[in-house]
């Protein structure tokens, strides 16, 4: 009787023991897990993030910049004879429903009287059957561009 007793208590010694390594081991390994995932103690392991980094940053990144980035520096102003040409000839040349003509010292003399600052704003709300911008993109200093030439091609 006392000696099972005695096994009994021996093997549940073991039993217990086993169970605290287990524990103890699991541990340890949680620690070093969570240290390679989580912290850059481990040797290797800012590589690693770098290298997920890159792996999970946008696509459309690189080519967002370069995007950017062009327009706002590398925008050039077009010539006012180029903008000519583009629209405000369409009109101007002609003197198509009262546009000034280019070319005709009096259509000009009266308006250019008003002032560049005054004539461009013309364009930019637009005048007459002219729409505003005269219906392009074109940016305060390419209007100012077309309108001196206008300008000096009419003799002012
Ligand atoms: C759709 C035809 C049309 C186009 C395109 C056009 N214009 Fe005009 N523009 C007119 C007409 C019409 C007037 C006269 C408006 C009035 O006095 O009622 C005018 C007037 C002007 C005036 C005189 C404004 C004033 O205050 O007297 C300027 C300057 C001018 N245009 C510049 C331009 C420039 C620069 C462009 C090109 C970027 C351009 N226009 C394109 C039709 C046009």
């Amino acid at each position: 009787m006392i000696e099972q007793d005695q096994r009994v208590i021996k093997s549940m010694i073991i039993v217990t023991l086993a169970i605290a390594l287990i524990g103890v081991a699991a541990f340890f390994i949680a620690q070093y897990v969570a240290d390679t995932s989580t912290t850059a103690r481990q040797p290797g392991t800012e590589d690693t993030r770098a290298a997920v980094q890159e792996r999970i940053q946008p696509v459309g990144k690189v080519a967002v910049a370069g995007v950017i980035a062009k327009p706002v520096t590398a925008k050039e102003a077009r010539s006012g004879k180029e903008i000519i040409t583009a629209s405000c000839g369409g009109c101007h040349h002609s003197g198509v429903a009262g546009a000034p003509k280019i070319g005709s010292k009096r259509d000009w003399e009266d308006r250019a009287s008003a002032g560049m600052d005054a004539l461009l704003a013309s364009v930019v709300k637009g005048k007459g059957i002219m729409p505003p911008r005269a219906g392009g993109d074109f940016s305060d200093v390419e209007i100012v561009s077309a309108i001196k030439v206008m300008m000096t091609n009419s003799g002012l």
